[in-house]
């Protein structure tokens, strides 16, 4: 009996563990924001106050698959480490809470506040299933901790089944407030236009454009400056679809977006888990636009074996555009502050490898910046979680010209085969003076690439075992030259 008793109790505090969050549970991220428990997708609100960057984000409170909508919310002091806040916005009566923005009307140009008090006001997507999607406020009157849904809901509605994710900046040369939102299915861009954040006036509409092999979702439009160009800015419009993201650079008078692109479809991230990113709003004079985005994607998100929690948020990136011939570039770095996590680094030199080459630096919690001439003849590179028999492949392909990332022989941990339909990433790269530059940060189930100091990126999640730990440097029968490699272990974000 008392055997019985013991084994019963011991399965039941086992149960119990597995619905605790201990932030060391396998595939945790450590250095990512994820939530405690539960299911997140897009980050939304991202807004910047009071010395707080605040992170909202799609959420169900209730369990570890897509459902119930609802805010929750983290804050921040440098972009690296989270608080978690209570939730902000519920799901209620029938209407789930879709993505969208925070603003602090800090000008206040709204009723949302009172007595003297600046109000931080949501702009979201009130969604209810199969009927309707409308632009919804909620205000804040206390800093962002508790949250009241406005009298005067929807605010916009156009009586539209998909009309979402509404991205609101104050654009200061009218005076006015600017709101970008989808029609999806029509793959438009519409642009609004409020004084009050109350009555929206249409101003254009943009698209459809580039992919439009998906039901276009979360826009966000955000001007940013011109590397090297002190002073000078363009506009990014980013957009997305079909499992990953697309963007246009040109200008915006307040009304239009104009896109000086020309048509073929470029990304802020070419490989399989990045999405629904948006850029902060309202940061301080001189901070670089930031954003962040969802490291997943929608093909198999509900299938993915992280317990108790599912749904990892990328690292904050910096952005900038150049001109390279006739198209803008969008360039992407991770956020500076990152750095405060590094710990001893370890460095290899001049190193030419054949085949494969295992670095004495074991780790799943890492960065590493790799300068390499890679061999012209065959593919090379460098792998991640590597066991005995899987690895994840980031690789130079001097046949192609291309950047991959290849998760072929990581071990498929998700509930579904369209993992593996998802496996091979490829998008031209140039080599300079026959060399690449990689900036790799891996956190035991993502990883983020940045190529050539941030013009090419590229994000995917694998599923490791921990034991799977070994990072190698490839070549083939013809020599890759490893100019320098330096890797740093990175610390965890989250208190033990
Ligand atoms: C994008 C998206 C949005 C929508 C939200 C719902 O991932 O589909 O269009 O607002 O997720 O959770």
């Amino acid at each position: 009996m008392k055997r019985f008793l013991c084994v019963l109790l011991c399965g039941i505090s086992v149960q119990l563990a597995a619905q605790t969050a201990t932030y060391k549970e396998l595939y945790r991220p450590q250095f990512h924001f994820t939530p405690a428990k539960n299911w997140i997708n897009d980050p939304n609100g991202l807004v910047y106050y009071k010395g707080q960057y605040h992170m909202f984000y799609q959420h169900n409170p209730f369990g570890n698959q897509w459902g119930h909508m609802t805010w929750g919310h983290a804050t921040s002091t440098d972009l690296v480490h989270w608080k978690h806040q209570p939730i902000a916005i519920p799901e209620a009566n029938g209407t789930m809470i879709f993505s969208g923005t925070c603003v602090a009307d800090v000008n206040k140009t709204s009723d949302y506040g009172k007595n003297g008090k600046t109000a931080m006001v949501a702009i979201y997507t009130g969604h209810q299933e199969n009927i309707n999607q409308s632009q919804h406020a909620a205000f804040s009157l206390d800093d962002g901790k508790t949250w009241t849904k406005a009298a005067g809901n929807p605010i916009l509605d156009l009586h539209k089944k998909d009309f979402r994710d509404p991205k609101v900046f104050w654009y200061a040369p009218e005076n006015y407030w600017v709101m970008c939102v989808m029609f999806p299915v029509e793959h438009l861009v519409q642009f609004y236009s409020s004084p009050n954040l109350k009555d929206w006036t249409h101003q254009s509409d943009f698209g459809p454009a580039g992919d439009t092999t998906g039901v276009w979702e979360c826009p966000d439009l955000t001007e940013v400056p011109v590397a090297g160009e002190p002073g000078k800015t363009k506009w990014v419009l980013q957009t997305s679809q079909n499992a990953s993201m697309q963007y246009f650079v040109g200008d915006f008078d307040g009304k239009k977006f104009t896109n000086e692109n020309p048509a073929e479809i470029a990304r802020p991230d070419y490989g399989p888990d990045y999405y629904a990113a948006i850029c902060y709003g309202q940061l301080p004079k001189g901070h670089a636009p930031t954003a962040i985005g969802w490291m997943n994607n929608w093909n198999y998100a509900n299938d993915i074996p992280t317990k108790p929690w599912k749904g990892t948020m990328s690292l904050p990136r910096t952005l900038s555009v150049k001109k390279e011939n006739d198209r803008w570039v969008l360039l992407q770095q991770p956020i500076a502050a990152l750095q405060s996590l590094r710990g001893k680094p370890f460095e290899v030199k001049n190193k030419e490898v054949y085949f494969f080459h295992d670095l004495p630096f074991r780790s799943q919690q890492c960065e590493m910046i790799v300068e390499m001439q890679p061999s012209l003849k065959n593919k090379s590179g460098v792998q991640l979680g590597v066991g005995s028999k899987t690895d994840l492949e980031i690789g130079y392909d001097p046949l192609e010209g291309v950047l991959y990332i290849d998760r072929m022989r990581t071990p498929d941990k998700t509930k579904t085969d369209k993992f593996y339909t998802f496996n091979y990433f490829t998008t031209p790269v140039k080599l300079k003076d026959n060399k690449l530059k990689l900036h790799i940060f891996f956190d035991h189930s993502v990883v983020e690439v940045f190529a050539n100091d941030g013009e090419v990126v590229m994000s995917a999640q694998f599923f490791p075992d921990a034991k799977d730990n070994y990072i190698s440097l490839f070549g083939s029968t013809e020599k890759a030259v490893f100019d320098q490699v330096r890797c740093w272990p990175l610390k965890s974000i989250w208190k033990p």
